[in-house]
């Protein structure tokens, strides 16, 4: 509309003019024509800012929801089959806990699937993940740059044997001293190295595609974001998906609106994976296994041991009982971590006028927000009179880190004071502008010196088409023995390491069970799969052994339903325990005695489990009635006391009248299966 009266009002001016018209008349009707445009292009600019403004607290409101409904974690993995009860269908929980799996065969790769994750409050789907075992550069700040995850050495006393089958005693003997954490066997600490993986996201002004992670298997499959989105949303319209799992649903956002211009700049979603070594030791008992009835119900395994299995998930909790915890090992291990800045870079974020502390630090230690962390401590305490401060409204799992990365998309704030200036009262403005990306943990991810174990000498070529001779040998026979390794082929363990087969039960795994390898004399080897794994093969002497555990938190579990179910669970299972232990007998003999009359003789009585561990552990008496024998029975109370248990009294008296030796004696049978 606007355009056309522009053009028309002057001409038509000029044509209804017979006179002779001045230049004056014309150029005044043109200025008011401008007025009137400028005018209205001026509401519309306000319209717009104001539009695009709502939008971006539409967004926002949106996030808040999903902030106040659960915590930051996964949420979702893709289903498959169903059954008469929802649990029949996956939830983060298939057969695998967030669709891990194996790429054994690649020297860096740990497998995962797509995801449904939370952080921060923006709902996302991530591409099939596969990612690759590095860290954040510790050279170099620029954006992304990363380097491979440090392999742990090969313990000198495997190395020092000449004959590969005495070396291979000796691995065996290092992974038997892991499996059962004993560290007079070997130590095996500095070989066996507790890794944190974790997933980061932020905001991103990134115009361009960019692939935020390495996977030597998988990378988004677009040309710009925007096809990206139309890929993601035609998928989602249709109900299918792509068959190479390369797309993710990464939304944009509005972050500001520009007040003088009213323009809007719009961030970019993105995440990636990364891990980092843990300098101090994870034992295995910090581990806590959690038991899902969603899994195990429809499977009829309630109470079962699911610890080797995939779908065990654990949580990272250092203390023998449970209980309140504030600051612990998951924050010191994160606070080792650096966002997006990679090297420390001493940011200290302020926080509406606050200086901000490393929790519990005596003396007081300025914290540095480059690093991650959940939590802070601040100067003065706030109106609750705390100065501890949990990140976030009401999420546990929120780690922090600020940036100066300029590719993140920053949150500005306008800090206004007043200052007189010159008798007068002026506000002063300055806009403080401030990024930050989020983390989250995904699973403690240990190494061993299987990945640098190489006792046949066998050549590593840093590409993907060396072993295969550019896909032309496949490892099957002597004949087509693979020239070396490669990234994508990496077989330098001597297959007889482990026991019988060493192929994976899972569809998602691509290592197959020994290859033949040339080793840099020529000579065809046997070699099974060198790369990561959940579990390895059945080791000789030794068994399966757990080399990733998976600590993702779970997005629903902040919601205060889901608090009530699990206490309700954790409640149900251990009256279910105790209501087994009830019924379970341990029988117990006394001591003979010699005595005449009434002759050789012993008694048995019983106790349930319950009862027994009572006693045992909780310093606990019982008094219980004894069999027949010798046409008498004997009332004992029945306490444990120096590593045995025994009776206090006998039918009222300190020793038996017949002299049974105080001890009593549980079956070993029974015991043998009581913790
Ligand atoms: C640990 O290993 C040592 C040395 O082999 C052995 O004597 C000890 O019994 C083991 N400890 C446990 C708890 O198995
Ligand atoms: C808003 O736009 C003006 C004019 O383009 C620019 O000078 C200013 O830096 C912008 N403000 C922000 C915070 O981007
Ligand atoms: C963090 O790093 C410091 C310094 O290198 C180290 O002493 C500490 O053990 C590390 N913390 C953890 C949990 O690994
Ligand atoms: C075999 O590997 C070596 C290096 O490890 C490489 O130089 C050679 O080209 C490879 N041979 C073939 C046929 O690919």
């Amino acid at each position: 509309m606007l355009p056309l009266q522009l053009v028309l009002v002057p001409i038509l001016l000029l044509g209804s003019c017979r006179c002779q018209s001045t230049s004056e008349e014309l150029s005044t009707a043109i200025a008011q024509a401008f007025k009137v445009y400028e005018d209205k292009l001026a509401q519309i600019e306000t319209y717009f800012a104001n539009l695009a403004r709502q939008v971006m607290l539409q967004q926002f409101n949106s996030e808040q929801r999903i902030r106040t409904d659960g915590y930051s974690g996964v949420k979702a993995v893709r289903g498959d089959r169903h059954g008469p009860r929802n649990y029949y269908s996956k939830s983060v929980i298939g057969s695998r806990f967030i669709a891990i799996h194996d790429h054994a065969d690649f020297v860096r790769t740990v497998g995962m699937g797509e995801i449904n994750v939370v952080i921060n409050g923006v709902d996302f789907t991530t591409r099939h993940n596969d990612y690759s075992l590095v860290m954040p550069s510790t050279t170099s700040t620029d954006y992304h740059d990363t380097e491979p995850l440090p392999f742990p050495d090969v313990p000198p006393s495997v190395l020092e044997l000449e004959n590969v089958d005495d070396q291979i005693e000796e691995m065996r003997t290092y992974f038997k001293a892991f499996a059962t954490q004993n560290t007079t066997l070997r130590d095996y600490r500095p070989y066996f190295r507790p890794n944190l993986c974790y997933m980061e996201a932020a905001w991103t002004l990134d115009k361009n595609i960019d692939e935020p992670f390495q996977s030597d298997r998988h990378q988004l499959d677009a040309a710009s974001w925007m096809q990206l989105q139309s890929l993601i949303r035609y998928g989602a319209y249709t109900g299918t998906k792509s068959p190479e799992e390369n797309f993710a649903h990464l939304p944009t956002a509005i972050m500001y609106v520009n007040r003088t211009t009213g323009e809007p700049v719009f961030a970019q979603w993105n995440y990636r994976i990364l891990c980092s070594p843990i300098e101090e030791d994870i034992p295995f008992r910090y581990l806590k296994q959690m038991e899902d009835l969603q899994y195990n119900v429809p499977r009829g395994r309630v109470g079962a041991d699911n610890r080797n299995l995939r779908v065990a998930r654990f949580v990272l909790y250092e203390h023998e009982s449970n209980n309140y915890q504030r600051y612990g090992l998951l924050d010191r291990i994160f606070y080792n971590i650096t966002g997006k800045d990679n090297i420390p870079s001493d940011l200290r974020q302020e926080s509406y006028g606050n200086s901000l502390y490393v929790p519990g630090s005596s003396p007081k230690e300025l914290q540095d927000t480059s690093r991650y962390a959940r939590s802070t401590e601040l100067g003065g305490a706030d109106a609750m009179g705390n100065k501890f401060l949990a990140r976030g409204f009401n999420d546990p799992n929120l780690f922090c880190a600020e940036t100066t990365q300029s590719r993140v998309a920053p949150i500005t704030l306008d800090r206004c004071k007043t200052r007189r200036v010159r008798g007068k009262k002026v506000e002063v403005c300055e806009t403080v502008e401030t990024r930050f990306s989020w983390a989250i943990p995904l699973e403690i991810v240990y190494l061993t010196p299987l990945s640098s174990w190489n006792p046949y000498n066998i050549l590593f070529s840093d590409d993907r088409r060396t072993a295969t001779a550019g896909w032309t040998l496949n490892g099957m026979t002597e004949a087509s023995a693979y020239n070396g390794t490669d990234r994508a082929h990496y077989y330098i363990t001597p297959v007889h390491f482990y026991k019988g087969r060493t192929n994976s039960d899972d569809s998602a795994d691509t290592a197959r069970s020994g290859v033949w390898v040339k080793d840099a004399t020529n000579t065809p080897r046997q070699c099974s799969a060198s790369g990561q794994r959940i579990l390895t093969p059945d080791i000789e002497g030794v068994g399966r052994v757990r080399l990733r555990y998976p600590i993702a938190p779970i997005h629903g579990e902040g919601s205060a339903v889901w608090k009530e179910l699990n206490a309700l669970s954790d409640f149900v299972m251990s009256q279910t325990a105790t209501d087994q232990e009830k019924a379970t007998l341990v029988n117990f003999r006394m001591s003979t005695t010699t005595r005449t009359p009434p002759g050789i003789h012993d008694h048995e009585f019983t106790l349930s489990v319950f009862d027994f561990k009572k006693i045992r552990d909780d310093g606990q008496t019982r008094t219980v009635t004894t069999s027949l024998a010798q046409g008498h029975t004997h009332d004992l109370v029945i306490r444990y006391r120096r590593g045995r248990f025994e009776y206090v009294t006998c039918s009222g008296e300190r020793i038996c009248k017949d002299k049974h030796p105080r001890e009593l004696f549980p079956d070993p049978d029974d015991v043998a299966n009581i913790s």
